[in-house]
């Protein structure tokens, strides 16, 4: 392996630099040329690609998004437009590729392997949703964002007492509105992999109110349903003043956290390893803070949960 390249595909997240820098920096300590594709598989097939030096990632560790841009590609999906992809691989005289993003990427990335091009991932998503890892890379800091701002919302709500809907990203999954509502205390807090009960939701925010709570906070994940319908079923069966803020993407801005940025250095290090090892079709995860390569396929056989005891506790404390 002489030449590696090294992309970002799908949502943006907090860290994706700091994974960059990672890749491009212990890249160069072992020897090896390291390129970057620009927009993710759109600028693999256009062989938009080039080469990073050390410098070239300096002063982004701190940032968020993605100095290689990202975008969300629909002719890799056809079997011509990867084919194309690879020609522009070896045109450049790539060896392999790090590809930093979610399960729509690894798919990717797995599907150049299957053309015989060596590719690995790199999770970075806030969703937190790629089997096989406990963490990706810009969840902490989306968590830490919706905290912030909850933290906001919360003096509002208590000046008005006032109930506060907050609908917050994660596609199909319930990780950020989980982490963010158990870190913030919200009375209820609704995710995707929990069916909940309308009812119990009310008789919480009553018991709320009449053991003295001056405001509630309901945590809806986007996997749910509309914040703001949701907020109308609680308007019909209670006559409470209530209001919703949907946080959109803000949640996937901003400068990453320490804990993001050294998931990312640590990812897109091992990233490296694995290909210089020879390895390929594999992605890297975090388990229990040890940092292992697992195949793709081992990784989609399995289905992301989060952790339900902290679903379970936030009950319990919020009471
Ligand atoms: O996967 C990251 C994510 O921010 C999800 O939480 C959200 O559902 C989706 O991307 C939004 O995508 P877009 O930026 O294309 O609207």
């Amino acid at each position: 392996m002489k030449r590696i390249a090294v992309l970002t595909s799908g949502g943006d997240a907090p860290g994706m630099n700091a994974a960059i820098r990672a890749v491009v920096r212990s890249g160069h300590y072992h020897g090896l040329e390291v390129y970057g594709v620009i927009r993710g598989y759109t600028g693999l097939i256009n062989g938009d690609i080039r080469p990073l030096s050390l410098r070239s990632v300096g002063d982004i560790i701190h940032r968020g998004g993605t100095i290689l841009y990202s975008a969300r590609c629909k002719e890799f999906q056809t079997e011509e437009g990867r084919k194309k992809a690879v020609e522009q691989l070896r045109k450049h005289e790539i060896d392999g590729l790090v590809v930093i993003g979610g399960d729509g990427s690894f798919r990717g990335a797995q599907k150049l392997t299957a053309l015989g091009f060596p590719a690995v991932g790199v999770p970075g998503t806030i969703d937190n949703d790629i089997p096989g890892t406990d963490f990706t890379i810009g969840f902490d800091t989306a968590v830490n964002t919706v905290i912030d701002c909850i933290d906001k919302i919360r003096d509002t709500a208590t000046s008005h007492e006032r109930t506060y809907v907050i609908e917050v990203m994660g596609r199909n999954a319930g990780d950020i509105a989980l982490w963010s509502g158990l870190a913030d205390g919200a009375e209820s807090i609704l995710i995707p992999e929990s069916p909940y009960d309308l009812d119990d939701v009310v008789r919480r925010l009553k018991q709320a109110t009449e053991s003295g709570k001056k405001h509630s906070i309901i945590i809806v994940a986007e996997g749910v349903g509309s914040g703001v319908e949701f907020a109308e079923k609680i308007k019909e069966k209670l006559s409470v003043e209530t209001r919703v803020t949907v946080l959109g993407h803000v949640q996937r801005g901003g400068s990453p956290t320490a804990f993001d940025r050294v998931l990312a250095s640590r990812m897109g290090a091992k990233a490296v390893d694995l290909l210089r090892a020879g390895e390929k079709d594999k992605m890297v995860a975090i388990q229990n803070n040890k940092l292992v390569g697992i195949d793709f396929d081992e990784a989609f056989s399995m289905k992301h949960q989060p952790d339900m005891e902290l679903y379970d506790l936030a009950k319990i404390l919020s009471i």
